[in-house]
């Protein structure tokens, strides 16, 4: 008869320490030879059961008395945080209407820094004065593009790129395009002297 397969399988037992040493056998407790010693917990082991149970006690008061946020809690914080974020980007770059525009040219509180944009970035095109260069008259009551604060804002701030006209949105900003918008605001229906010929349609104010 052959030996079955396991035998020839089995472990070495692992060695253990003497009988002696393991503890206070706990009467009673020995099936199928099985023994069982009353031997303490691991110190770390207990540490991090008391710790827990600590930690537990903690953490229910803590979270119903409001010490500690619950998950709609830090949910709501940050959803403020993003809304106050979000408010101050909308307050830093406001929709641009009609309205608004008028309220900013009729302040003037951009104008003079308008007037310094314009002879930096727009004199060179327009003439000093405004009085049009390869660019157009700004000082006469045509205008190509329409001439409500709407238009001119639109025309500074993104062009007419296949007319030569930069975009200047990106160099401008909010304040500078602002500041543009007022001065040109400021120069129409002057006709400057030697200005150039009228190009586009009169804008009639409605
Ligand atoms: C490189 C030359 C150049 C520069 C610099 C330039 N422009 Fe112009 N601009 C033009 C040209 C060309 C046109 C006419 C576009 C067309 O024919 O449609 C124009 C048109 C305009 C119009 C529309 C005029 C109308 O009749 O409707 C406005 C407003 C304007 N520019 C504002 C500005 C401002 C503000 C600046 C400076 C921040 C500026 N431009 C700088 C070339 C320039």
């Amino acid at each position: 008869m052959t030996e079955p397969l396991w035998t020839s399988r089995r472990l070495p037992m692992p060695e253990t320490k003497p009988e002696e040493e393991f503890g206070v056998l706990i009467e009673g407790h020995t099936y199928d030879g099985i023994k069982e010693y009353d031997n303490p917990m691991p110190k770390w082991w207990l540490y991090t059961f008391y710790a827990s149970i600590v930690w537990g006690v903690f953490y229910l008061v803590g979270i119903n008395v409001g010490w500690i946020d619950t998950y709609e809690d830090t949910l709501k914080k940050e959803n403020a945080r993003i809304d106050a974020i979000v408010a101050q980007a909308a307050e830093a770059s406001p929709e641009i209407t009609p309205e608004y525009l008028r309220e900013a040219v009729d302040s003037g509180e951009y104008l003079e820094s308008g007037k310094a944009a314009f002879a930096a970035y727009c004199a060179s095109c327009h003439g000093q004065n405004g009085e049009g260069l390869v660019g157009p008259n700004l000082t006469d009551s045509s205008w190509l593009h329409g001439g409500s604060l709407m238009d001119i804002y639109t025309v500074a701030d993104q062009g007419v790129l296949e007319k030569a006209m930069p975009a200047w949105g990106a160099v401008l900003k909010h304040d500078g395009l602002l500041g543009v918008v007022s001065y040109i605001d400021s120069i129409r229906d002057t006709n400057v002297e030697g200005g150039k010929e009228a190009q586009g349609t009169v804008y009639k104010p409605e």
